[in-house]
């Protein structure tokens, strides 16, 4: 097949806040105990940190990671996680059957975060709890001294605040499954409150409401409404979560999933302006999309009951999946005038691009490629393509092009890449790029992903799917061209010296 792509500068979406390459780190499963926290593993660092991960952490370039969930968060107790370690309580937790041991907690995160070259994104529970606590975490976190929280710190030897800038106001609180869970008034108005008062304590920190916990909850869109139509003033951003999956197992369905990701991303942004014209109001709400990824593998494996970091979420993710993480950022990355925070859902073992054995190795996973080039490459501005391409039709979807891309452009480092999928399964694409608008941009660098079997993982022993690197393409009076392989994922990094 024949594919164009047309670029101007004009184009433009919008910058692209760092944080858009997020991640999630929650208590669940091995994310934290035997992911990131292994203290006697080889690779521990003196607090216990495994280096091993850390390496590939900031190989993925990861500005942001959310902590410490997640359906976790709601029932979490943030005091049990801080101070003297043997004096942490074991709890039950509620939300994955497990029994946390609070070796780890707020501190231990945040000087992760430090090591890991990444800020960190706070949730507060207000599931089981509340304003009080929301607002003591965040003077615990934030407060220079001479309080009673902020000194509490400083007596657990961080003598300097933390400054946590990022909020997330509870988690998925419209879902029955969540502990706490409430109507959307219910949560609009304790989420009001809570953002009141945590702002109260700190002025400089930002704070993101729960949006609907899918596109498939069935509150989905009045929750929106409603809740941000009681909480508008306080907050600054709603939430958006998203999993997909190919159980059916049709390959052009699943790969054609970000057409239903882009409408979704588009009513929430319909949602928040709504209520910004009900309240003729100047602000404008934007979009931390703070779960996003596949999510399928592993549903339904069997764990021990109350123990301490069993197995859970463990996908292994193959080729088609890491097809479909591409397109998902792509799209998330179409929205980036309004989309500041997303975060891929998890970082480490639960549903996640890092994967490890407890005392053993690491490796990395197929959909860790995917974000690897779009968080090192996709900087400076996203701008949007005209594509003139072939399309197809699936079950629930028509006319999905075959090629799914964007172009990103850091003019002040004088670089540009263009990142494309094609999900055709068998035809090649040869790709035109009008290059007329970027006077002095040459190509210097084609990476892909293709040739694997759709099903093809990673392991421990064998890194099979990973990129490589092509011929780099050949521009012909300012049109650039490039052979895009079937089912492939595809980076053309220019510059301008
Ligand atoms: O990321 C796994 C879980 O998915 C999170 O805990 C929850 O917020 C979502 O349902």
């Amino acid at each position: 097949m024949k594919a164009k792509i047309t670029l101007a500068k004009e184009f433009k979406i919008g910058e692209i806040d760092k944080r858009m390459y997020g991640s999630f780190i929650e208590h669940l499963g091995r994310a934290v105990y035997g992911g990131i926290y292994e203290p006697g593993h080889p690779t521990a660092d003196e607090d216990g940190f495994r280096r091993d991960v850390i390496d590939l952490v900031k190989k993925l370039n990861v500005p942001i990671v959310r902590y410490p969930g997640g359906n976790f968060v709601s029932g979490y107790n943030w005091e049990d996680g801080v101070g003297p370690v043997e004096k942490r309580p074991k709890r039950l937790d509620l939300a994955w059957g497990t029994t946390e041991p609070n070796t780890f907690g707020t501190n231990e995160f945040v000087k992760w975060c430090r090591k890991a070259n990444s800020d960190c994104l706070m949730a507060v529970n207000l599931g089981t709890r509340g304003v009080e606590e929301a607002r003591n975490l965040v003077e615990y976190c934030n407060h220079k001294s001479n309080t009673y929280w902020s000194d509490l710190r400083r007596s657990h030897g961080f003598e300097e605040p933390h400054n946590i800038k990022t909020w997330c106001l509870g988690n998925e609180m419209d879902g029955g499954w969540q502990m706490g869970a409430k109507t959307a008034t219910e949560y609009g108005r304790i989420a009001l409150e809570a953002s009141k008062v945590m702002k109260w304590t700190d002025p400089t920190i930002e704070t993101v409401l729960c949006g609907s916990s899918s596109r498939n909850s069935p509150t989905f869109g009045t929750w929106e409404t409603e809740s941000l139509d009681i909480a508008y003033d306080s907050v600054d951003y709603v939430s958006l979560h998203q999993y997909y999956e190919n159980r059916a197992d049709d390959t052009p369905t699943f790969l054609a999933k970000s057409l239903e990701l882009d409408e979704f991303i588009y009513s929430v942004i319909c949602a928040c302006d709504y209520v910004k014209a009900k309240k003729r109001s100047k602000k404008t709400i934007n979009l931390s999309f703070d779960e996003w990824n596949v999510w399928y593998h592993s549903n339904g494996v069997p764990f021990e009951k109350w123990s301490v970091a069993p197995p859970r979420l463990e996908d292994i993710y193959n080729f088609e999946d890491a097809l479909v993480v591409g397109s998902m950022l792509i799209t998330l990355l179409r929205h980036c005038d309004r989309i500041k925070i997303a975060c891929l859902a998890q970082l480490v073992n639960v549903i996640a691009p890092i994967f490890t054995k407890t005392g053993g190795g690491v490796f990395e996973q197929t959909i860790f490629y995917p974000f690897m080039h779009l968080s090192n490459y996709g900087r400076g501005v996203a701008l949007n393509p005209l594509i003139d391409c072939p399309k197809y039709d699936c079950k629930g979807f028509t006319d999905v092009p075959f090629i799914e891309a964007i172009a990103t452009l850091d003019e002040e480092n004088g670089e540009m890449a263009v990142f494309c999928v094609n999900k055709s399964l068998d035809e090649k694409a040869v790709l035109e790029v009008n290059l007329m608008d970027f006077e002095g941009y040459k190509p210097y660098e084609f990476i892909s992903m293709d040739g694997y079997d759709k099903k093809a993982e990673n392991g421990f022993t064998n890194a099979a799917v990973k990129p490589h690197i092509n011929d780099v393409p050949a521009v012909d009076n300012k049109i650039l061209t490039a052979q895009l392989e079937p089912f492939s994922w595809n980076v053309i990094k220019l510059n301008k010296k």
